[in-house]
C-alpha cells in the first residue's frame, strides 16, 4: 500500500551536507504516492543543485522570495496552503534558530511562518552544536509549538566525529511523515459515508442521474480511516478506486442506498451523507426499453426517501453531517436544511459553472447549530480533512453535552 497516496509534502532543504540525502528523500517520498515540491535555501544551493531536485520531484524548485515570476506561479503562501506537511530535512541549527525567531526574511522561513498544516524538521549539524544550550532551547521551542523534531540519529559525523547529529536516514523520515497522517483522533468511532451519485432506472438502458463524481465523498472516507475510524462507504455508481482502510458497499438507486444505510446505522456513530441522491425517480420503470414514439413524452416522478433526514429522525440517531450542493444563495439554503432535516452540521458548496461536482477541489462553508466557518478552496482530500476536524470538534462538545452517545466510541472527551 502506498501510505502517502495523494499527500503533498513540502520538502525544505537548508544548507548542510546531509542535503545529499535530501535527493533521495524525494524518491522515496514519490515512490509511497506523494507529491512533493521543494523549497531551498541559498546555503542549500551550494551543496546540491536545483536541477537535482527539479528532477527527483518533477516540479520547479522553489528558491526566492521576493522573485516576481516565482511569486505570481506559485508564492509562498501558496506553498504554504498546498502542504499537508511542510517537512524541512536537513534542518540546520541556524535554520532552526529562524524559525524559532519567527523570521520571514527568505522563502523558506516565510514558508513557515505561514503555515498551518504539520510542520516537522529533521535536524543535521555536528553534535557539539546539537548540544549547545541554544540549539536545546530552540528545540524546546519548537516542539513546545507542536513542530515535530524527527531524530537526529547518532553516529559518525561529516565532520568526522561521532555522536549525535546525523539526519535520520531517508526511509525513517517517509516512515516518520507517514505517522503524522495517522491522528487517530477518530478511533474507536464507526463512520459511514455516501457518496456519488444514484441512478433512477426508466427502463432497463436509461436513468436519471446527476454529474457527482463521487471524489468529495471517497476523500472524507480516505480520511476518516487515516483519522483511525473504521469507515463504512455506500457508493452510488462512480470510477475511483476504494481508499485503503474503507469497506466500500456499491449501490445503484436511492432506494439501494436508502435500504444499505439503514442496515448499517445501528453500528455507526457518525454518519456522513455526501452523496448527490436523486431526489426523484420514474415513478413506474418501464420492464421493457421504452419506443420511439410521435409527440410529446411527459415523465412522471415520484418522491425518494431522504436518506439524510431518515437517519437524523432515528431514536438513537448518530451525529449527522449533510451536504448543501447550490448553484444559488448557498449559505441560505443550507441553513434552511440544517433546520429541516434536523442535522448536527451542514457543509455548503456551489456547483455548477466549473464549480464543485467532477473537479480535484472544492471550497466548503460548514454550518452547524450555533456556529459556522469557511473552509478556503483547496484539493478535495485538503478539504476532507479540514472537515474532519470540525466534525471531531463538534462531535465531542456535542458527546460531552449528553446529546450523542458515540456508540462504539471511546471517551471522546
Ligand atoms: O435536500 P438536498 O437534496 O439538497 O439535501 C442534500 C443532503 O441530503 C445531502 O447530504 C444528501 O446526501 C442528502 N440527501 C439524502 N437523500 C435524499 C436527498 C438528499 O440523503 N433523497
Amino acid at each position: 500500500m502506498n501510505t502517502l497516496s495523494g499527500k503533498h509534502i513540502l520538502l525544505g532543504v537548508t544548507g548542510g551536507i546531509a542535503a545529499y540525502k535530501s535527493a533521495e528523500l524525494v524518491r522515496q517520498l514519490r515512490r509511497q504516492g506523494a507529491e512533493v515540491r521543494v523549497v531551498m535555501t541559498a546555503a542549500a544551493t551550494g551543496f546540491v543543485t536545483p536541477l537535482t531536485f527539479q528532477a527527483l520531484s518533477g516540479q520547479p524548485v522553489h528558491t526566492e522570495l521576493l522573485d516576481a515570476d516565482a511569486e505570481s506561479a506559485m508564492g509562498h503562501i501558496e506553498l504554504a496552503r498546498w502542504a499537508d506537511v511542510l517537512l524541512v530535512a536537513p534542518a540546520t541549527a541556524d535554520f532552526i534558530a529562524r524559525m524559532v525567531a519567527g523570521r520571514a526574511d527568505d522563502l523558506l522561513s516565510a514558508v513557515y511562518l505561514a503555515c498551518d498544516s504539520r510542520v516537522a524538521i529533521a535536524p543535521a549539524m555536528n553534535r557539539v552544536m546539537w548540544d549547545n544550550a541554544a540549539t536545546r532551547d530552540n528545540i524546546a521551542t519548537l516542539t513546545g509549538r507542536g513542530v515535530q523534531i524527527l531524530g537526529p540519529d547518532e553516529g559518525l559525523q561529516a565532520c568526522g566525529e561521532s555522536g549525535p547529529g546525523r539526519m535520520l536516514e531517508p526511509g525513517q523520515l517517509v516512515d516518520a511523515v507517514a505517522e503524522l497522517f495517522n491522528t487517530g483522533v477518530l478511533a474507536g468511532q464507526h463512520v459511514l459515508v455516501t457518496a456519488g451519485p444514484t441512478r433512477e432506472a426508466l427502463d432497463p438502458v436509461r436513468y436519471i442521474s446527476n454529474r457527482s463524481s463521487g471524489r468529495m465523498g471517497f476523500a472524507i472516507a480516505a480520511a476518516a480511516a487515516e483519522a483511525g475510524a473504521q469507515v463504512t462507504l455506500v457508493s452510488g455508481p462512480v470510477n475511483l478506486p476504494t481508499p485503503a482502510g474503507v469497506q466500500r458497499l456499491d449501490v445503484v438507486s436511492a432506494a439501494d442506498m436508502h435500504a444499505a444505510v439503514m442496515n448499517q446505522i445501528a453500528a455507526t456513530s457518525l454518519f456522513i451523507s455526501v452523496a448527490a441522491v436523486a431526489d426523484y425517480r420514474p415513478a413506474t420503470p418501464s420492464a421493457q426499453k421504452i419506443k420511439k414514439q410521435a409527440g410529446e413524452q411527459s415523465l412522471q416522478l415520484v418522491a425518494n426517501p431522504d436518506i439524510l433526514a431518515d437517519v437524523a429522525a432515528l431514536p438513537n440517531a448518530p451525529f449527522t453531517v449533510g451536504f448543501a450542493a447550490e448553484t444559488e444563495q448557498v449559505i441560505d439554503h443550507a441553513r434552511e436544511k440544517l433546520q429541516a432535516k434536523h442535522i448536527n452540521m451542514i457543509a455548503a458548496n456551489v456547483v455548477g459553472d466549473q464549480q464543485g461536482f467532477d473537479r480535484e477541489d472544492n471550497a466548503l462553508h460548514v454550518l452547524w447549530p450555533g456556529g459556522e466557518q469557511a473552509l478556503a478552496r483547496a484539493s478535495k482530500t485538503r478539504l476532507a480533512r479540514q472537515l474532519l476536524d470540525l466534525i471531531n470538534r463538534q462531535f465531542n462538545s456535542i458527546a460531552r453535552e449528553g446529546k450523542v452517545i458515540p456508540l462504539h466510541g471511546k471517551d471522546s472527551a
